[in-house]
C-alpha cells in the first residue's frame, strides 16, 4: 500500500489509502521499545532493597501491540548480572533467536551489552507476558504483553468499558540471588517468599503497605476486563474479588467458552482474562490472591490484596475479603481446569491433531545427589524420565543451527527407562538419577502427543509445564497412572483448551498434543523456578522442513556471543 502505488494509479493518495484499507488488510506496524536493565532501590514491607528492573519500573513496562505487528525491543544490560528476556507464549515462528531462555536459544546479554529482540506477532491475540529467563531474576524483571486483535476485529465477548492488567508476583525481603545461592549451597529448597504481590504491591494485610496497595476504580453498571498474569516464581495462586463473580474469556492468549466462577486458579506462567461486572452495592471490595498447595510442603501461604473501589466511595470504608478456596482444595482446581474449553468457532477453530506421529511419555520426579558440602550430604534435584537436565555452556539453538557437535545429544528417551508404579507408594530410596543435556528430535510438521506423568519419587506435587515456541491442546488429564489402553478413549478432541502452560495434577497426568510446525530448539520445563533449577527441563529440536519458508531464520547480527 505504498504511496508509489497511489501515484502509479494516478488517483489521490488519500483516496487510495481509503480504498486500500477496504481492499487490503491494514499494514503491520513496527512497535519499538527500549528496555534498560537497571538496579533500583525499592521499598516493600518496611524494608528497602536494590532490585533488578526494566527502566527503573517494578513491575516493568507493558508491551502493547496489535496482531500482525513487528516488535523490536532493544535490551541494554546495566546490571551486574547476565540477562535474557523471554516473551512468554509468543510463538516466534522460525525465530527462536528472539525467544530468550539463556543458553537454550541465546547466550546472555552481558553487563554493558545490548540485544534487540525482533519478532512478528502472528496469529495470536490476548494477554501474554515477558520475564527474565536466567537465574531467579524474573522475581522482579517481568511485565505484561497485550496483543490487541487486528484493527476492526472485535473481541468475541462484550466490549469492556476499560481493561486493567493484574500481575501476581512474589516478594522476598532479601536479594533473590542470595536466596537462590543459599538453596544451591544447602541442597535444600531456599527460603520461601515473604509476600505475594498484586501489581508489585502486597496490600494492607502486610505492614508498611499504605503506599503499596493497588486500587482500581470502577463505575456502577460497567464491565471491566482484567488481564491476570501469574508472574510468581514458585506458587500456583487462587484469585478472587469479594462480592463479584469472574467470567473467564481467555487463557494464555486463546479465547475460551465463557464461564462464570467465584475464583480462578492460575499457575506461574499462565494468563487469564476475566470480565467483571461492577453490579454490586457501591463500596470497596478486596481482590485477593493466595497459594494453592495440596501436599504437605512448606509454602508462602500469605494473602496479597488489592482494592476494587466504586467511584465516589471514600477510602475510609473497610473492604471485605473474598472467600478464596482452601489452600489444599484439589477438587476446586480439577473442576475449574475441566471447565476451560476452546471456543472452537469458525473464526477461532481448534485445529487439534487427530492422527499422531509421535507418542511420548515423560515422568516427573524428584531425586537426590550426593553433595558432601550440603546439609545432610545430599542435594535435591528433579528429573524428566529420570534425567536431570544439565545446562550447556553455549546456546543450544546456535549449536543446532551451526551443527556444532558435543553441546547436546538428541537421545532423550520417548518413555521412562524403567516403568514402575508411578503414583504408588512413595519411593524414598534408590533415588539415583542421570544427568545430561539430552533433547528429543522431532520431524518438521509431525504431530506429537506428550503425556506428562507425575510420580511419587520423594513426593507427588503439581507442576505447571511450559512449552516454548508452541501452543498445545490439553486433550486429557487424570489422577493416578496414565493408562494407554483406556485413557485416550476419554480424551476431549472437540474443544480442549489450547495454551502454553499446563498444570500436571498432583499424583496425576496430563496429555497434550501439538503439530511441530515451528523449526528450532524449544525449551520445555516446569515453570516453578525452584524445580527448573533442579533440572526439571528438556528441549525439543524441531527439524527444518523441506519448503522455502520452513527452516530456522538466520541469526540476527547482534545475537550475544558466549
Ligand atoms: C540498542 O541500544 C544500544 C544502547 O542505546 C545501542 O548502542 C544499540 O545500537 C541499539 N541496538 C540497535 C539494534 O538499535
Ligand atoms: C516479520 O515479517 C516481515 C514482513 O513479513 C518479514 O520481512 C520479517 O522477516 C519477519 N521477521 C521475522 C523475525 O520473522
Ligand atoms: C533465610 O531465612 C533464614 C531464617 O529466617 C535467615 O537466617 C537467612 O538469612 C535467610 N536467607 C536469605 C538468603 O535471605
Ligand atoms: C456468583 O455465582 C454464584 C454461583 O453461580 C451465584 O450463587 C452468585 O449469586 C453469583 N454472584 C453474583 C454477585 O453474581
Ligand atoms: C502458613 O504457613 C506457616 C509457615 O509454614 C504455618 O505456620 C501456618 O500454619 C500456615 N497457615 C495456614 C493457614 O495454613
Ligand atoms: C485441607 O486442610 C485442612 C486444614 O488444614 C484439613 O482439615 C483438610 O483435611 C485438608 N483437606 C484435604 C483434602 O487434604
Ligand atoms: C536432614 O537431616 C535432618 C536431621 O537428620 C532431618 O530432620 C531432615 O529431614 C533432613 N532433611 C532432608 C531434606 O533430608
Ligand atoms: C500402584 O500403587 C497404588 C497405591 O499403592 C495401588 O493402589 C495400585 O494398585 C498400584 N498399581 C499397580 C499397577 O500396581
Ligand atoms: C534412574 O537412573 C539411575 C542411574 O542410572 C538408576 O540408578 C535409577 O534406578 C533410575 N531410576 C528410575 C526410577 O528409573
Ligand atoms: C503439515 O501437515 C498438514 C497435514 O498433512 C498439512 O495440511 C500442512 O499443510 C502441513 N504444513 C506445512 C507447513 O507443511
Ligand atoms: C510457506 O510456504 C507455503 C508453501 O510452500 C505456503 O502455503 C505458506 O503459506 C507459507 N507460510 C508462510 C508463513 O509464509
Ligand atoms: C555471563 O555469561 C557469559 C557468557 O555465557 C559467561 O562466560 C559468564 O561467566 C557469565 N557471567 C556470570 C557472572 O555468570
Amino acid at each position: 500500500m505504498g504511496s508509489h502505488h497511489g501515484f502509479f494509479l494516478g488517483i489521490p493518495f488519500v483516496l487510495f489509502v481509503f480504498l486500500g484499507f477496504m481492499l487490503f488488510p491494514a499494514e503491520a506496524a513496527i512497535k519499538k521499545y527500549k528496555f534498560d536493565i537497571q538496579v533500583k532501590s525499592v521499598s516493600r514491607l518496611c524494608h528497602a532493597k536494590p532490585i533488578v528492573t526494566v527502566n527503573g519500573r517494578f513491575p516493568g513496562p507493558t508491551i502493547y501491540v496489535r496482531e500482525g505487528d513487528r516488535v523490536i525491543v532493544n535490551v541494554t544490560n546495566h546490571a551486574q548480572y547476565n540477562m535474557s528476556i523471554h516473551w512468554h507464549g509468543l510463538k516466534q515462528y522460525r525465530n527462536g533467536w528472539a525467544d530468550g531462555p539463556a543458553y537454550i536459544t541465546q547466550c546472555p546479554i552481558q553487563t554493558g551489552n545490548s540485544y534487540s529482540y525482533d519478532f512478528n506477532v502472528t496469529g495470536q491475540r490476548g494477554t501474554l507476558w515477558w520475564h527474565a529467563h536466567i537465574l531467579w531474576l524474573r522475581a522482579t524483571v517481568y511485565g505484561a504483553v497485550v496483543i490487541l486483535p487486528k484493527q476492526g476485529t472485535p473481541f468475541p465477548f462484550p466490549q469492556p468499558h476499560i481493561e486493567e492488567i493484574i500481575l501476581l508476583g512474589e516478594w522476598w525481603h532479601t536479594d533473590v540471588e542470595e536466596v537462590e545461592k543459599q538453596g544451591i549451597k544447602t541442597g535444600l529448597p531456599p527460603n520461601m517468599s515473604d509476600a505475594h504481590t498484586i501489581n508489585g504491591k502486597p496490600g494492607p494485610l502486610f505492614p508498611c503497605s499504605e503506599k503499596h496497595t493497588f486500587a482500581m476504580e470502577v463505575e456502577q453498571g460497567k464491565t471491566y476486563l482484567l488481564r491476570i498474569i501469574n508472574a510468581a516464581l514458585n506458587d500456583e495462586l487462587f484469585f478472587a474479588i469479594a462480592g463479584h463473580n469472574l467470567t473467564v474469556v481467555e487463557v494464555d492468549a486463546v479465547y475460551t467458552k465463557p464461564f462464570s466462577t467465584q475464583a480462578i486458579i492460575i499457575a506461574p506462567g499462565q494468563t487469564t482474562n476475566v470480565l467483571v461486572q461492577a453490579n454490586q452495592m457501591p463500596s470497596r471490595y478486596f481482590m485477593a490472591t493466595r497459594s494453592f498447595m495440596d501436599v504437605p510442603l512448606p509454602i508462602d501461604n500469605k494473602t496479597a490484596t488489592a482494592i476494587l473501589q466504586y467511584k465516589g466511595i471514600p477510602n475510609t470504608i473497610l473492604p471485605t475479603l473474598p472467600q478464596l478456596p482452601a489452600p489444599n482444595d484439589t477438587s476446586f482446581v480439577l473442576h475449574y481446569n475441566n471447565k476451560l474449553r476452546s471456543l472452537n468457532s469458525p473464526e477461532f477453530p481448534a485445529d487439534i491433531p487427530l492422527k499422531i506421529d509421535r507418542k511420548l511419555l515423560y515422568t516427573i520426579g524428584f531425586g537426590k545427589d550426593s553433595c558432601p558440602t550440603c546439609v545432610n550430604g545430599t542435594r535435591l534435584l528433579a528429573t524428566l524420565n529420570n534425567i536431570s537436565f544439565s545446562m550447556p555452556q553455549m546456546a543450544l539453538l546456535q549449536a543446532h543451527y551451526s551443527s556444532i557437535k558435543g553441546v547436546f545429544k538428541t537421545d532423550f528417551p520417548d518413555k521412562p527407562p524403567k516403568p514402575f508404579n508411578y503414583t504408588g507408594a512413595p519411593l524414598t530410596a534408590n533415588l539415583g538419577t542421570s544427568h545430561g543435556t539430552r533433547l528429543s528430535k522431532i520431524k518438521f510438521n509431525s504431530t506429537v502427543e506428550l503425556v506428562l506423568q507425575d510420580t511419587n519419587l520423594l513426593t507427588v506435587e503439581s507442576h505447571p509445564f511450559h512449552l516454548h515456541g508452541y501452543n498445545f491442546f490439553v486433550v486429557g488429564t487424570g489422577i493416578g497412572n496414565f493408562d494407554p489402553a483406556k485413557d485416550p478413549a476419554k480424551y476431549n478432541l472437540i474443544d480442549p483448551i489450547e495454551r502454553n502452560t499446563v498444570g500436571v495434577p498432583t499424583g496425576g497426568w496430563t496429555a497434550i498434543r501439538f503439530r511441530a510446525d515451528n523449526p528450532g530448539v524449544w525449551f520445555m520445563h516446569c515453570h516453578l523456578e525452584l524445580h527448573t533449577g533442579w533440572g526439571l527441563k528438556t528441549a525439543f529440536v524441531v527439524e527444518d522442513g523441506a519448503g522455502p519458508n520452513q527452516s530456522i531464520l538466520p541469526p540476527p547480527n547482534d545475537l550475544p556471543p558466549c
